[in-house]
């Protein structure tokens, strides 16, 4: 069985779908402070299957026991925790506690429990703002500042750490990118409420909920001033998930710790982006053009040849589709 941690979030509910359309038996747990617990109820219509769910936060040491006694878990899919750069320099205490302290109680249980494999969501804000691109796996971390980053560069540590400590145990880092996009049924979506991210707050948007497209600086040292991302369809990224997994199964005896990036390898600005959804609704976006967000680099992508030769991965949908996917989630 598979503990998907985080699995009503926007991420951890794709994952969920995909692990259950694959065979997989799961258990969803969730605390539901960024997400619904109709979401619940999404993922075994989608998939249509019954589908454990324990609503418990990761921190609490003895529910999360009782979670791992009465379930025969083999391996962790640890999406769980808090993931706004920004809303990490408000809130730094909540950030090294979810983040940090709640994979610590996870990582003790699964040693009490013999767990042997987790597959953990990192990002590629942990690179900071190394100029030479793409980014690769090997870069020497540039010690970024935002709390959330810290916390995902010391969760590595840890895992590392514990994983040359207990033999058994097998960690699989996946540093996302720009995860962006929907699954096609439309029934399974970003808790936007609190997302400033890009796609979101086209989405607000065309749903009428803002007046415009805030469009953060077109001044940056890119190819056309607008800054410049890796989005990468949800879908590949979940995907990459079961090809991790799959390659630690392949590899089970000498696999130990390894560390990929997730990304489309493609860098692409907010004006293609803008511009993308302006071709599939055949009609202008009003956007206007804001100063530069604290903290936001100009470009970057990454580099996923690791990945592709590793695990065979690669991802398929192209960014028409991923508007498309995206338009999905429009209200009626
Ligand atoms: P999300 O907020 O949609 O999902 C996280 C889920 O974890 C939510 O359902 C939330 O309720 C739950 N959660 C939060 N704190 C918890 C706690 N203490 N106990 C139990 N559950 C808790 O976020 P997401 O976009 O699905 O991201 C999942 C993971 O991927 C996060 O670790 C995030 O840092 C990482 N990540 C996300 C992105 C992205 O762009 N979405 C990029 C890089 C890394
Ligand atoms: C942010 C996080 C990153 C996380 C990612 C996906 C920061 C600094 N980084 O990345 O850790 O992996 O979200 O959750 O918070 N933009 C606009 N208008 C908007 C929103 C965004 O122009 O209304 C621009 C931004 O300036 C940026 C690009 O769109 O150039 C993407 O922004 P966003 O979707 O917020 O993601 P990141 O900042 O790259």
């Amino acid at each position: 069985m598979i503990l998907v941690t985080g699995g009503c979030g926007y991420l951890g509910s794709h994952c969920a779908v995909e692990l259950l359309n694959n065979g997989y038996e799961i258990i969803i747990l969730d605390n539901f402070s960024n997400s619904e617990k109709r979401i619940h109820k999404q993922i075994e219509n989608i998939a249509n299957k019954k589908v454990k769910l324990e609503e418990c936060d990761i921190r609490d040491r003895k529910k999360l026991d009782q979670v791992f006694l009465n379930n025969k878990v083999e391996s962790v899919f640890h999406f769980a925790g808090l993931k706004s750069i920004s809303e990490s320099f408000d809130k730094p205490e909540d950030y090294y506690s979810v983040n940090i302290i709640g994979t610590v109680v996870l990582l003790e249980l699964m040693v009490k429990y013999c767990v042997s494999k987790i597959i953990f969501s990192s990002s590629a804000t942990i690179y900071g703002d190394y100029s030479k691109l793409p980014w690769h796996e090997k870069i020497d971390l540039n010690i970024p500042d935002s709390p959330y980053a810290q916390s995902k560069i010391i969760i590595e540590k840890l895992l590392k750490n514990f994983s040359l400590k207990h033999n058994f145990l097998k960690v699989a880092i996946l540093r996302y990118f720009n995860p962006v996009g929907f699954h096609h049924s439309g029934l399974i979506r970003e808790n936007s409420k609190n997302s400033t991210n890009l796609f979101p707050e086209i989405i607000k948007y065309l749903n009428n909920e803002k007046p415009h497209i805030n469009i953060y600086g077109n001044d940056f040292d890119t190819h056309d001033g607008y800054g410049v991302r890796d989005y990468i369809h949800v879908n590949d990224l979940i995907n990459g998930h079961i090809e991790a997994l799959n390659f630690i199964l392949k590899h089970d005896k000498t696999y130990n710790y390894n560390v990929w990036n997730l990304g489309s390898g493609k860098g692409r600005s907010v004006l293609e982006i803008v511009n993308a959804f302006e071709k599939q609704l055949k009609r202008k976006l009003k956007c206007v053009i804001k100063p530069r967000r604290k903290g936001d680099l100009g470009q970057y992508w990454a580099d996923i040849n690791k990945a592709k030769r590793e695990l065979g991965w690669h991802p398929k949908k192209t960014l028409h589709e991923i508007v498309e996917d995206s338009l999905m989630s429009l209200k009626e």
